[in-house]
């Protein structure tokens, strides 16, 4: 059988990210129909989450699905020592397919190669965050009405954050121009520079942060400081306010240009931002729920054709 589960972003053709951006397009302008009926999606949250959580449960809730799931693994059976593989082969005998948020790196591909039903990654570890990434897609895609040829600047923990690399590896079709901006200690790591030079990505990395460093951005992809990855905790009181946007940074920014957060935001935009018209944060995580409506249905076997001619829609 075709494995539906969404690991990696890597796996996906720019012929299937557009099929799936078209998608979410319909998502947006109908988000409330009966599509899922009768289906169960199952979201195990093994780390803390709330965007993601609530806007895939929300995709299925507006699809007309049924939710099953933890939100915190201290109250499953995990405690009692229960192995990821029972957990998961055990949540497939009830759910259609499984949402899946783990710490460990490749606890997703793991899961898609056990269970029979497919698996969606809502993050593993410091790896990879798929479906943030196309909800990243669709916003640039809606505030610069192109993917090609664009200057993205990636902002604050370039190491552990998870977005930034899969966004980096969906860009790869998209001829980028990345600017890595992070403290020594937070650098993008050496394989995914490598992947940039297999895949002709051009980057520049920065240390300095300023007006005049992010002024031919057309995009500005701030993150922070993954507190819960550091083995060293005084190596993250070291770095963990080094980089503050702040209102006066945008005197030269193109006036397209966008801000982005995968949020929660901890330190790292000043509040003065979100009512300027670069801030586009807020409007970000709102297409969350239609790239994941996208990514549900995809996952489930259901085709954009169907999804266009779909004659359950609510309003
Ligand atoms: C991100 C994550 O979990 O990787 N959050 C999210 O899903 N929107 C970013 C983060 O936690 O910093």
């Amino acid at each position: 059988m075709e494995n539906r589960s969404l690991v990696t972003i890597a796996d996906h053709s720019r012929q299937k990210i557009e099929y799936l951006l078209q998608m979410a397009r319909q998502f947006e302008l109908h988000p409330n129909r009966l599509l899922l009926q009768g289906r169960v999606v199952a979201t195990l949250f093994f780390e803390p989450s709330t965007r993601t959580r609530l806007s895939f449960e929300t995709a299925a809730n507006r699809l007309g699905a049924r939710v099953i799931g933890f939100a915190d693994p201290k109250v499953t059976s995990g405690t009692k020592g229960e192995t990821l593989k029972d957990t998961i082969m055990m949540v497939s005998n009830y759910a259609d397919i499984i949402v899946m948020r783990h710490y460990l790196e490749g606890a997703a591909r793991y899961a898609s190669e056990i269970a029979p039903v497919p698996i969606i990654n809502a993050g593993d570890g410091a790896n990879q965050h798929p479906s943030q990434t196309m909800l990243d897609l669709y916003t640039i895609y809606q505030t610069q009405g192109t993917l090609d040829n664009l200057h993205i600047y990636l902002v604050g923990d370039l190491k552990y954050g998870r977005t930034v690399h899969s966004l980096l590896m969906a860009m790869r079709h998209f001829n980028p121009t990345f600017h890595f901006i992070a403290p020594e200690e937070l650098a993008m790591p050496a394989h995914y520079k490598d992947y940039c030079r297999q895949h002709g990505i051009r980057y520049v990395e920065h240390q300095e942060f300023d007006a005049e460093v992010i002024s031919g951005a057309d995009i500005l992809y701030m993150t922070r400081v993954q507190r819960e990855r550091f083995t060293d905790l005084m190596e993250y009181e070291r770095v963990k306010d080094r980089y503050l946007l702040k209102l006066p940074m945008l005197a030269q920014a193109k006036p397209t240009m966008k801000i982005l957060h995968p949020l929660p935001r901890v330190n790292e935009i000043e509040y003065a931002i979100d009512d300027d018209p670069h801030a586009y944060y807020f409007q970000q995580a709102r297409n969350g729920l239609f790239a994941r409506q996208a990514l549900i249905c995809d996952a489930l076997g259901i085709t954009l054709e169907q999804i266009e001619n779909d004659t359950t829609i609510l309003s």
